[in-house]
């Protein structure tokens, strides 16, 4: 017996016990140690019944999704089969009882499902989220579940891959009970109570499988809801093909049926990109330089300075997380604005069933409006959201300094200015550091973590475990213009507008990246955005600009027409009553001046070039800040992009993407663009090196990473 699976006894009951740690994944081994351990006992006469249990935190957390890797790139041949090993699991004519607390997913479930009962603790969770990596469950989970919890919900686990608790579970029919106190003394109990029943075996049940007519209406609802919600993504709609099999086919045809799917899954390029996401969601966690022991600062009391649009949505992450906060204002106005608004959004998501009224009440007592620093002296982080300028900023970090104690993180949440500078306001530059979150705070996943030049890796590591709790991903980035995020939007939505002046179509531009997959078309985003923001600071800056380089046209000219966007009803497009974006002919008369003005003859441009220009323009700007040490690695990069900007996961992220089209080909492409269009599309030097030595973004780690990194934020 492997030592990835023990077994013990207790009286006539047999033990096995997983013992794979973090997560009991089913590495290679597991499911082997499994078997032979359901076997052992079958052959030994004074045990009666057998439990399945995993030791440590968890039972299992599904197939070891690193295998898949070495699966697809032919390092590692496909298994002895899984599946084959659930069989012989199930075929025990001892119960097999599977003692469920943590996860049960993917593959874990598919173990449990393979056992004859299950038992669970109220806080375990079960769920078949295979569809989050690109794929569908692979060892016959879609056609069980469906025979334990009949068609509707199988189909929604499968399809949605969102997991249930134990008490849905229990009613549902996945689990038969839920143990109260300890687990395994449960599952003992629980096992003895079959001992000398025939084994329940899920692959004969089909009371639950429904008829063709009943089921007809599932299905096409069910695919419908993944169209919409998995735009373009392959997975769901297999794993609907999938269980509708189990209601059609026998269960050994339906379990053929689901490995064909499950394999033309696992080698498109989306599982691929949706396997990347779910390790570099973890990988950006890691900093080089930080120890994963060092010691963390408790943040049990927060401020916020600021009620405005992210003051307000900040204040509301911690309440959520159940920290409470200080939310200051300078004026009774604002802090009035500013609670109403907060009141307003937890008040939708009463609405909308998100949460209970109890739980708004409790959010709400967490958040205490202020116009003064009282009680600042006490807390243990703050964030600052005021107006963005530096001077203003300057006084608020100065303000902090004589305030805030000693140990106290300070945080900014610029969108733009050099933390350096902010944090030079105060005698303790080392507890500074920007926390950039996006709009709106509360709904939006990423946090952009900006590393000051003299940050303490106390204050990054504490940052970064925050983002945890307070449900967002933490990126640390360096301190340059924009950050990371920003600075690669500003060349997307420059090229989107080149397009048009070119002679693409407003909705030509954003259909091709919509149906690229992006969440919204970088036109109708200026849009929703508001354009006027990014007119002042060039209204601003217009002498500082460099005449020789080509300047967006357009924007300009719709903001001086009043036209901002969604807020003034008008932008790019023209919006009803709804928001919903019409084609304006106004806009077209403005396309067609400024391209007379400009000498720009209109030519057809197809949804590739599209798509190519403003990908690649993101991608472009995304090398530069690798090399030169704004972001840690390419995944950095994506994770970015996808939790903050809409793009779609099952590409990866724009650096995922150049890395699967081919970085030569990339360069090509940049190149090309470059003669065509002149300085803003020189090649980054770090692309065109890497596609001269046939390597990927994935492969370089920046070596510069640091808030002192090559540039500045000036
Ligand atoms: N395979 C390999 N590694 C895994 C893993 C898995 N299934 N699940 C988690 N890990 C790793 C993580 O990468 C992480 O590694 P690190 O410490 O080196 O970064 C470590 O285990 C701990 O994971 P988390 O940080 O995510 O721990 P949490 O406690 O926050 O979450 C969890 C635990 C809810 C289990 C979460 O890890 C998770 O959702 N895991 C994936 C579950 C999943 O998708 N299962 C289905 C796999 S596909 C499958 O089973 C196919 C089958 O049908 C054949
Ligand atoms: P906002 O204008 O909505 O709110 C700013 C608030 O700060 C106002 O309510 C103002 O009364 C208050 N304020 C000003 N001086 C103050 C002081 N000394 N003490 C306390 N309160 C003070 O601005 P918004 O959009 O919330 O932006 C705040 C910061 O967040 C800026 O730095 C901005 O760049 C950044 N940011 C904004 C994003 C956005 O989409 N709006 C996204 C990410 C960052």
């Amino acid at each position: 017996m492997s030592e990835l699976v023990l077994t013990s006894k207790d009286g006539e009951i047999g033990i096995i016990t997983v013992n794979n740690p973090p997560v009991n994944a089913l590495s290679p081994g597991v499911p082997e140690g499994i078997a032979a351990g359901v076997e052992e006992f079958g052959k030994d006469p004074s045990v009666k019944a057998i439990v399945l249990i995993g030791g440590g935190r968890t039972f299992i957390a599904g197939a070891d999704i690193k295998e898949f890797g070495k699966m697809t790139s032919g390092e590692r041949k496909r298994g002895p089969g899984f599946l084959e090993i659930l069989d012989r699991i199930e075929m025990s004519s001892k119960p097999v009882v599977a003692a469920i607390h943590g996860t049960a997913f993917g593959g874990g479930l598919e173990t449990a499902m393979a056992c004859h009962y299950r038992v669970a603790v109220p806080a375990a969770q079960v769920g078949q989220p295979e569809v989050k990596l690109g794929i569908i469950p692979g060892a016959a989970g879609t056609q069980r579940l469906p025979r334990l919890a009949g068609v509707a919900i199988g189909v929604k686990m499968c399809a949605d891959g969102d997991p249930i608790g134990a008490a849905e579970a229990l009613k549902d029919g996945i689990i038969d009970q839920v143990v109260q106190g300890d687990l395994l003394q449960g599952a003992i109990a629980f096992a003895k109570g079959k001992i000398g029943t025939a084994p329940r075996r899920t692959r004969d049940l089909n009371g639950k499988l429904g008829s063709e007519q009943a089921n007809a209406p599932i299905f096409a609802a069910a695919r419908d809801a993944a169209r919409k919600k998995a735009r373009n993504v392959l997975a769901p709609q297999a794993a609907i093909d999938a269980v509708e099999a189990a209601t059609k086919l026998p269960y050994e045809e339906g379990v053929k049926r689901e490995q064909e799917l499950f394999l033309n899954c696992l080698f498109d390029n989306q599982s691929k990109a949706l396997i990347h996401v779910f390790f570099g969601e973890r990988e950006v966690a890691k900093i080089p330089d930080v120890p994963k022991d060092i010691q963390m600062i408790p943040v049990n009391k927060v401020g916020v300075i600021g009620a405005g649009t992210m003051g307000g949505g900040i204040a509301m992450v911690f309440a959520n997380a159940g920290i409470p906060v200080l939310l200051k204002e300078t004026e009774q106005a604002a802090l009035d604005r500013g609670i109403a608004t907060i009141q307003k959004n937890y008040a939708n998501s009463v609405k909308r069933g998100r949460f209970t009224q109890e739980f708004m009440d409790q959010r709400m007592k967490l958040i205490h409006p202020q116009l003064t620093y009282d009680g600042f002296a006490d807390l243990d982080m703050i964030v600052e959201a005021v107006f963005e300028g530096m001077e203003l900023k300057k006084k608020v970090f100065g303000d902090l300094d004589k305030i805030a104690k000693p140990g106290a993180i300070l945080a900014s949440n610029t969108s733009t200015l050099n933390v350096d500078e902010i944090a030079s306001a105060t005698t303790r530059p080392h507890m500074v550091i920007g926390t950039h979150f996006f709009s709106p705070a509360n709904v939006m996943r990423l946090l952009e973590l900006v590393r000051g030049k003299a940050s303490s890796k106390e204050v990054i590591a504490t940052c970064m475990a925050l983002s945890k709790k307070l449900g967002k991903v933490g990126v640390l980035v360096g301190n340059c213009r924009g950050f990371v995020g920003n600075r690669m939007f500003g060349p997307y939505r420059r090229e989107a507008q080149f397009l048009v002046e070119e002679g693409a179509t407003v909705e030509a531009v954003d259909k091709a990246l919509y149906d690229y997959g992006m969440a919204m078309g970088p036109l109708a985003t200026g849009d929703l955005a508001g354009l006027d923001v990014g007119w002042r600071i060039r209204k601003e800056f217009k002498d500082a600009e460099d005449k020789s380089v080509r300047q967006p046209l357009l924007e300009d000219r719709l903001c001086e027409m009043g036209r901002f966007g969604q807020k003034t009803g008008a932008g790019w497009y023209k919006y009803d009553e709804n928001r919903r974006p019409l084609h304006d002919p106004e806009v077209d008369k403005v396309i067609e001046q400024v391209r007379k003005e400009a000498g720009i003859q209109p030519r057809h441009i197809g949804a590739e070039e599209i798509v190519d220009r403003v990908i690649y323009a993101l991608v472009n700007e995304g090398a530069r800040i690798l090399e030169q040490g704004f972001a840690l690695r390419s995944v950095d990069i994506d994770i970015i992009y996808l939790n903050g900007y809409g793009y779609p996961a099952y590409r990866g992220g724009p650096m995922w993407y150049a890395d699967t089209v081919g970085l030569d080909k990339v360069y090509a492409r940049v190149s090309e663009f470059h003669k065509q269009h002149g300085a803003l599309w020189e090649p980054a030097p770090l692309l065109a090196r890497l596609a001269k030595e046939g390597k990927k973004f994935s492969d370089f780690t920046s070596s510069a990473f640091s808030a002192t990194a090559k540039g500045s934020n000036a």
